[in-house]
């Protein structure tokens, strides 16, 4: 081994629904740089995972009629089948829910609350669930999450702040110290515009109003806010604060984590703060890509759901898994957004794919075994032509090397295509149908074919990390040894005496009939739709048929689950209960919910004296708006049944915790 380490990850992926061809982008982008580096002779690291805990996940699960473990074991089987199938060649999948992660976790948070970084205080405002992000009252105007529309919801909650703005001057020095730290560049006014120079307040890092999560050590009715538990994974996956840390001293820090626009400030402000107060260094580069869009809008999990002409795995079984990776990686700008439509993909299959690089290959093989049985061997002094195909390979890769460093994957294959044209010209003016004709051009024509061949072959090493397999099948039809696959055989050459012993097979990329599959695609979404109403109208039966089951409590609207988990109930315990001066109806209670204290107003004083509430337990709604009753503020409402003419307040059992989630 070389000793060079090459460190890369995606994102860790919400196991919370079917990933989209979206996230398969990022990370078939980061498997070509794997594995062009482990070409190279680094020792790589290319990090995948899930990202399990959180608000989002625990609503997805209870949807599902699930707990969170057992939704998020079947979701993140899904995923790792896929990028099996998508010959996805990463060293190491972390889950968040993994027991080292967890433990490291929490020492990270033990050590920013020892040193003072974390305390605790009060949070109050807007949070979306679906990007578990939180948002200041400008920021998301009309009660709209910026990043993914979805109204957000007010949240107030005793929360632990991580001091992120004592870090910030810090911040913005090493943005300017260290331009490759952000890319592309225009991610950095993006950073300093829109959050930074508005004010970069201190980050709210736990939550009390669920529990799925990694549990703070020093305060356990807390869960860590799920954006630091998951970016910490970087880091944990490597051993950071476990007993082997072997790996973490060898590849941190990272060279590259590539992610998403919509993710780049927990990744470019948070993640590196975080760093900062560890004490560790920051990541070499934080890469921001674009996204692919249907139609002008995100592929989202929730949209793909029905689109299966979208869906990865139909992908690849339809057009083959390379065919989809090179689609990724050569047809949007990295950096930038591009398109996704199943017309462009399959225009680029039949003319990148199929018509340059496929018939180059059948070509060339084919005309090696009509005219030498496949086995080519010493030829005769180069001539012009073959030295500028040469030149060419040699040019190209040069930039195919640097543009790859880059990570500009679309530049890097767009020169690859440069060869493959050339080389095809190169059939076409060197006429190897006519030099057959002539025996004393035999020799010529080995060399012609011996050139074709060696062009091929640099170009097979090219295409190796974006299409791994076709590179194989390419290698096997020119008898191309594991040897000469090799980055460090890359250079072209073409010595007299070298050999080749080619076969002839399949085309590598069949061509599509477009009309046809077009057709073929807008039956299946047909028939989606079709499905898909049938099984709205079931469920539309269904529900009919429990109204009629529930007839009684006619009139009841039925909620979701959904609805259900807006409703905060929790256990308190009534320390205080006097009379509401200006009422006979009303109490007074004050209530310990373990995490604060608040008054209740209650019109429960016919059936109940102050004396009957002291001391016991009860279940309040606690994210009821606060109301004034007869000048007395309430903050909550306590649950009670009508029961003939009585009312029966609902207290708690004896040993319920103050605080604690009633569901
Ligand atoms: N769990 C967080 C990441 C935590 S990393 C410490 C998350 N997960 S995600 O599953 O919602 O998204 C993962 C990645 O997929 C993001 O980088 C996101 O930008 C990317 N993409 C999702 N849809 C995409 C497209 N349509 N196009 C390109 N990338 C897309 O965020």
């Amino acid at each position: 081994m070389s000793g060079k380490n090459y460190y890369i990850t995606t994102p860790i992926y919400y196991p919370s629904g079917k990933l989209t061809v979206g996230n398969a982008y990022t990370t078939v982008a980061a498997d070509a740089a794997a594995r062009l580096k482990r070409m190279q002779g680094y020792d790589v690291m290319f990090l995948t995972g899930t990202d399990e805990h959180g608000q989002k996940i625990e609503k997805r699960a209870h949807e599902a009629g699930m707990q969170p473990k057992e939704f998020v074991d079947v979701m993140v089987a899904d995923i790792k089948a896929l990028w099996e199938l998508m010959n996805i060649s990463y060293d190491k999948f972390i889950r968040t829910t993994d027991d080292y992660h967890e433990k490291a976790v929490q020492k990270i948070y033990q050590r920013l609350y020892d040193q003072g970084d974390i305390y605790k205080h009060e949070y109050e405002g807007l949070y979306c669930v679906e990007c578990e992000a939180f948002w200041t009252d400008t920021q998301a105007k009309d009660g709209k999450c910026p990043d993914c529309g979805r109204p957000v919801q007010l949240a107030k909650e005793e929360s632990y702040f991580f001091k992120l703005s004592k870090y910030v001057d810090r911040l913005v020095k090493y943005y300017e110290e260290h331009p490759e730290f952000l890319q592309p560049q225009s991610r950095v006014n993006e950073m300093l515009n829109n959050f930074i120079k508005p004010g970069l307040k201190d980050l709210c890092v736990s939550r009390t109003t669920f529990d799925w999560g990694v549990k703070l050590p020093f305060d356990e009715k807390h869960v860590a806010y799920v954006w630091v538990d998951a970016l910490s994974n970087y880091i944990t996956a490597l051993g950071y604060g476990q007993e082997d840390d072997s790996n973490f001293k060898k590849f941190w820090p990272a060279d590259v984590h590539l992610v998403g626009k919509d993710i780049v400030r927990f990744h470019a402000i948070i993640w590196p703060i975080l760093l900062m107060a560890l004490d560790l260094p920051l990541p070499k580069t934080v890469f921001g890509h674009g996204w692919l869009m249907l139609n002008g809008d995100k592929l989202s999990k929730s949209k793909a759901a029905g689109a299966n002409v979208i869906d990865p795995v139909i992908l690849c079984d339809r057009y083959g898994v390379d065919a989809i990776r090179y689609y990724l990686l050569r047809e949007v700008p990295f950096g930038a957004d591009g398109n996704f439509s199943n017309e462009l993909l399959i225009n680029r299959i039949n003319s990148d794919l199929a018509n340059d690089l496929g018939n180059l290959v059948s070509r060339t093989t084919a005309m090696a075994d009509r005219y030498f049985g496949g086995k080519l061997d010493a030829g005769i002094e180069a001539e012009a032509i073959d030295e500028e195909l040469k030149a060419l390979a040699d040019e190209v890769t040069e930039k195919y090397s640097s543009l790859m460093e880059q990570l500009l994957f679309p530049n890097a294959l767009s020169e690859v295509w440069r060869l493959i044209s050339r080389a095809n010209k190169y059939i076409d003016e060197t006429t190897p149908w006519i030099l057959a004709k002539d025996e004393d051009k035999k020799l010529r024509l080995n060399t012609v074919l011996k050139n074709l061949c060696e062009a091929i072959r640099v170009t097979a090493i090219l295409v190796q990390p974006a299409m791994p397999a076709t590179a194989d099948k390419i290698f096997a039809l020119l008898g191309v040894g594991s040897d000469e696959r090799k980055w460090d055989s890359l250079a072209y050459s073409v010595s007299g005496d070298s050999c080749w012993e080619t076969k002839t097979g399949a085309p590598l990329f069949p061509r599509i009939d477009i009309e046809k599959e077009m057709e073929e695609l807008l039956k299946i979404m047909k028939k989606d739709e079709k499905a898909a109403e049938k099984t709205a109208k079931k469920e539309e039966k269904a529900g009919k048929k429990e109204e009629k089951k529930s007839e009684p409590v006619e009139g009841i609207a039925q909620i979701g689950i959904d609805d259900f988990g807006k409703v905060e109930l929790r256990v308190a315990k009534v320390i205080q209960c006097d009379d509401v001066a200006k009422s006979d109806k009303l109490l007074k209670l004050q209530v310990d919910l373990g995490y604060e204290k608040r008054q209740i107003v209650s019109g429960i004083r016919q059936w109940y004296s102050a004396e009957d509430m002291v001391g016991k337990k009860i279940i309040i709604v606690a994210n009821l708006k606060p109301a004034k009753l007869r000048g007395e503020i309430s903050e909550g409402m306590l649950l009670a049944a009508d029961s003939g003419d009585d009312v029966l307040v609902i207290f708690a059992p004896d040993n319920a915790e103050p605080g604690s989630r009633v569901r």
